[in-house]
């Protein structure tokens, strides 16, 4: 269900992507923008302040485990809810991740991206990667479901 354009425009932009560090600024933003989100890393230490879960060490590591797993997604497009099956069973069963956060993760990443990628980043590039992060975001609440 993607067209040649989009699986292009995903690939172009994973390409410039750098996951740790956009992965750790991602995770950040997400904790700073939605702080109930912080409750499910209590084990993260200091998240007090934005500048603390910025240079949160245990963010950015986790930031790029996430954001590396959103590149197994993209190198498995056709395939992504298979593909996350496993991690799907691990939010929904284990942690209890309501799966709004799933979106809102998406919306943050997106918009880290397109900080980065300044003018080259398009409506088209904006909405292939919305529709990328609506199902992965699907695949991970799959066992909701
Ligand atoms: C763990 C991916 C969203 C909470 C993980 C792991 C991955 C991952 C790869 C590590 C699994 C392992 O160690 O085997 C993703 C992806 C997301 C996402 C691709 C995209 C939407 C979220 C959101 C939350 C969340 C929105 C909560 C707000 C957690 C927690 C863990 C975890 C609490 C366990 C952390 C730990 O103690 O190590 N996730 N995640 N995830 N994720 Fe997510």
């Amino acid at each position: 269900h993607w067209t040649a354009e989009e699986k292009q425009i995903i690939n172009a932009i994973w390409s410039k992507t750098d996951v740790g560090p956009t992965g750790g600024e991602a995770l950040a933003t997400l904790l700073v923008v939605y702080p109930w989100t912080q409750r499910f890393f209590p084990d993260f230490g200091n998240l007090s302040s934005a500048t603390a879960i910025c240079g949160n060490p245990k963010v950015r590591a986790h930031g790029k485990k996430v954001l590396t797993a959103f590149g197994d997604a993209i190198k498995n497009l056709d395939n992504i809810k298979q593909t996350f099956a496993k991690l799907s069973e691990l939010h929904c069963d284990k942690l209890h991740v309501d799966p709004e956060n799933f979106k809102l993760l998406g919306d943050v990443l997106i918009i880290v991206l397109a900080s980065h990628l300044g003018k080259e980043f398009t409506p088209a590039y904006h909405a292939a990667f919305h529709k990328l992060v609506r199902v992965v975001a699907h695949a991970l609440a799959h066992r909701y479901h």
